[in-house]
Formats: structure tokens, sequence, C-alpha cells
């Protein structure tokens, strides 16, 4: 499967990333960095510190550093830590951005690979809204977007009705689920129901010598954010995401129309609309399963 991750590493982007490249089903062709978890400079930064421990040769475009409409957001540092890898500070990246923008990188590779391409935006959705603002064929350009956000029938984790990447950017968001492009949203609503606790990155860090110390490390800060919450673990949010993409089958979705509120108490959230396209939203999941298979592909990456 052809995939773009359209990213703000981020701890659970960074497994999402190391879990994409490690499986053999899914051909990375790139990434593209926004703001959210971080600015969307220390995002370029950080995709280009994966890519290359990953040992993947892909362009990274660096995207947008704001919203759509809304004006700019203060980074997550107190989810991510204060260069988005948790309490990890010393992360060196050699590589260097592509000097194309996100959005026209999106445009033009959605372009190349006509039918083919998968698109995984796991932050704000600000540049996949520019793409389609710069291109109208784009949506249908797409095979899909599978997109992690929103919360559905669930509370929020950023206020009580919005989760965070629709919370940083509704308008984008909106943009994107009026396109008509085909959609499965992946949102709190299954992320937050599979978790993994210290003894899943132990387990990681045990299977997988070259990245599991490393996310182990970096989950530490995350998994202490989650416990003051309440909660024994940390959402599988991002690698859930890219997992559902590449395993179709994986999820249970139910199929709707869905809108983003876009100010007010209630903004950020995604809500059951009318009048415009039906979407996919997941609903049901194996938490169990899903974890198992979140493990599989590190089992198989040599030290
Ligand atoms: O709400 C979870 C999402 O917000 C994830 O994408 C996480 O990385 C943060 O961006
Ligand atoms: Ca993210």
């Amino acid at each position: 499967m052809k995939m773009i991750i359209d990213t703000d590493p981020g701890i659970d982007d960074a497994m999402a990333i190391l879990y994409a490249a490690a499986h053999p089903g899914i051909e990375l062709l790139g990434l593209t960095t926004v703001f959210g978890n971080v600015t969307a400079r220390q995002a370029t930064r950080n995709a280009l510190h994966l890519v290359e421990r990953a040992g993947l040769d892909i362009p990274v475009a660096q995207g947008e550093n704001k919203p759509l409409v809304n004006g700019p957001i203060e980074p997550s540092h107190h989810v991510h830590g204060p260069d988005g890898f948790g309490e990890v500070t010393s992360i060196d990246a050699r590589g260097t951005k592509e000097e194309e923008g996100a959005a026209a990188f999106l445009v033009r590779i959605a372009r190349q690979h006509r039918g083919e391409l998968v698109l995984c935006p796991v932050g704000p959705m600000t540049n996949i809204a520019k793409a389609m603002l710069l291109d109208p064929e784009f949506a249908e350009n797409l095979a899909g977007i599978v997109f992690m956000g929103g919360a559905l029938d669930v509370p929020g984790n950023v206020t009580p009705h919005a989760e965070a990447n629709a919370y940083h950017d509704p308008h984008a968001l909106d943009l994107v689920l009026k396109s008509g492009a085909a959609i499965r949203m992946i949102g709190l609503d299954v992320t937050n129901r599979v978790l993994l606790d210290a003894a899943d990155f132990d387990t990681l860090a045990q299977i997988n010598p070259a990245h599991g110390p490393f996310l182990q490390e970096m989950s530490r800060f995350y998994l202490a954010f989650y416990a003051a919450r309440g909660q024994a673990g940390c959402g599988l949010h991002d690698p859930l995401t890219v997992m559902a993409a590449v395993m179709p089958d994986l999820l249970g979705f139910i199929r709707t129309p869905v809108e983003a509120v876009l100010e007010g108490a209630e903004g950020g959230a995604t809500r059951r609309a009318t009048h415009r396209p039906t979407i996919e939203v997941a609903t049901a999941c194996e938490p169990e399963l899903i974890k198992e298979l979140f493990f599989a592909p590190f089992r198989c990456v040599p030290a």
C-alpha cells in the first residue's frame, strides 16, 4: 500500500511512523509535517530523525505552522514533552526537508499515483485542507484518507467535547469532511480503548532492540501524563490509524456524515451531520488483538 503520513511527531506519531516503516505491506512515499504536538519546524526535525532511524530514504515536506482560520496554537508540551519526544531531547537529524511545502508535495504525489495513495493524517488537518484548496482534484486522486481525529460518541481529550487534532484546526477538518473523499475516521471512540502500559513498552524494548528502547524512553513522559489523568496507559491513537489503513477489516465502522463544530464551547467537537458526504467512523475494536498486531512488525525488524 502506498502511503503518506501527515504528522506532528509527537510520541504516538513516532510509534506510528516506526510501525509503518517496519510493516512489509506499507510503502511510505514520504512524510508531511504540521504544527500540533510541536511546531511545524520541530515536527520536521523529528520526522527527519525518524526517517533516518528507520533507515528510510523518503522525502519529508514541511507544512503549516498554524490553523487554516484560527490563530496560532501552543504546542502540546505537557503531553509530548519540550521537543515532542518526552524527555528525549538529544535527537539529531542530518537530512534536510524538501524545498516543496507539504500541500504542494501532497498534490504532486497524489497526481503521480492517482487512485493508489492512502493518506494518513495523524495531526491537525491543515495540510490536507490546503492541498484540497490548491487542487480541486486532490481528493479524487487519493485512494482514501484514514485519519486520526475526532470523538463521535465519547468525550474529547482536550475539552469535554473535542479531540486534540480536531480541536487544533476544526475549519480544516470540516473542509476535508465535506470534500467527498473516501474517508475513514479513527477517533477516540476506538483509539482510547487500546491502551499501552509500561509492561507493553518493556515488551517493545525486548522484541525490538533497534527502536523499542527509544520508544520506551519517550513513553515514560507520555504514560505519566495519562496516569495523572487517571488513565492506566496511553491511547494507541496514531499507530491504530496506520494499522486501520493497512488492515481495512481491523475495526468496525458505522457510516454517517460528520461535521466539525467550528467555534464556541463545543468548538472542535465532531458530530453527526446531514446534507454532506457520508464517511466511515470507527466505533468497534478488539484491544488485545490490536496490541498483538501492533507488536508484530516490530518483532521482525533486525537490530
Ligand atoms: O488526540 C490524539 C492525537 O493528538 C494524536 O494524533 C496525538 O499525537 C495528538 O496529536
Ligand atoms: Ca499526532
